[in-house]
């Protein structure tokens, strides 16, 4: 539960935390985000976190609403207020608010800045993990600057819908040429045939996930070998294993695409370790 939210300079109730009606994230999805995970009262891969942030700022000339130092006291103010050992830290930036004009230049607009945390068990999320999950496989219907982690997320919240629907906890998106982009919310892996764990490599089509770059690290120290090459449906339905990275799941072992199962149907070997080791590789930044 959230009790606690930073809103432009105050730390109010949940209830009582309001952003104003011509606010440009609500009109125009002007605003970007990010999803950081808290692990033992600690900020994992915060620096990766907020390097992303202000490279969202930069690439939609956002101005940011405070110094880095600044934001990570607040995050870690609002994560001590709302008691959060493990959960995550929620934070989003928008261009501000005026009249609505879909331009912005010359306006003397002030950003919108919203921090808020939740505690989230690390043991359901654990089980979740020990199964596996499910995905569904559709086109990718987004913009052409996936890269920039903005609020404008109305295709992964249809994707997402329709993986409920179908009894499945993700969607793997799928591009004009047959290549899987990414997950909804979540970086896109499988173990290939060569026993390799394959990931794309990063253009504007996804987002460059602080989990899938740590995960690369990762491998690295538990000596499996990354391919950074795309791959297509059936390469994935024929994949010795297949996960999902985000900031919410970690690694995210896979069993199911399209109702196929992945492997042996189980959480395969690779992602495991991955999974086990990755929080003794990411940076975990203590909350002073
Ligand atoms: N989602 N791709 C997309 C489209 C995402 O929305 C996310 C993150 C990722 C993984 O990025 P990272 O490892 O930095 O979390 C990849 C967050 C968790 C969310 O929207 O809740």
């Amino acid at each position: 539960m959230t009790r606690v939210v930073y809103v432009n300079g105050r730390y109010l109730p949940y209830g009582d935390a309001n952003v104003h009606v011509e606010d440009r994230g609500f009109q125009f999805a002007d605003a970007i985000y990010e999803v950081m995970e808290v692990a033992g009262c600690r900020l994992v891969d915060a620096t990766r976190h907020l390097d992303r942030l202000q490279r969202s700022l930069t690439e939609l000339a956002m101005p940011a609403p405070m110094s880095r130092a600044a934001m990570l006291h607040i995050i870690a103010e609002v994560v001590r207020r709302n008691r959060v050992s493990d959960g995550q830290v929620y934070m989003q930036i928008s261009r501000g608010g005026s009249p609505r004009d879909f331009t912005f230049s010359g306006k003397q607009l002030v950003p919108t800045f919203v921090c808020l945390a939740r505690p989230i068990s690390r043991s359901i999320r654990d089980a979740r993990a020990d199964k596996g999950i499910g995905v569904i496989t559709m086109p990718d219907i987004r913009w052409g600057r996936c890269d920039i982690k903005t609020v404008m997320l109305l295709p992964a919240v249809l994707a997402k819908e329709q993986a409920l629907a179908e009894g499945a906890d993700e969607a793997w998106l799928v591009d004009g040429n047959g290549f899987i982009t990414e997950g909804a919310s979540s970086n896109a892996w499988i173990v290939n045939g060569a026993g390799h764990l394959q990931t794309r490599s990063l253009t504007s089509a996804l987002l460059p996930g602080v989990t899938r770059l740590t995960a690369i690290d990762v491998a690295a120290t538990i000596g499996l070998k990354v391919e950074l090459e795309p791959f297509t449906v059936p390469e994935a339905y024929a994949a010795c294993e297949a996960f999902a990275t985000s900031a919410s799941g970690t690694v995210m072992p896979i069993v199911k695409i399209d109702g196929n199962i992945v492997g042996s149907g189980i959480p395969g070997p690779q992602a495991q370790a991955l999974r086990e080791a990755f929080h003794r590789v990411a940076e975990h930044m203590p909350i002073h």
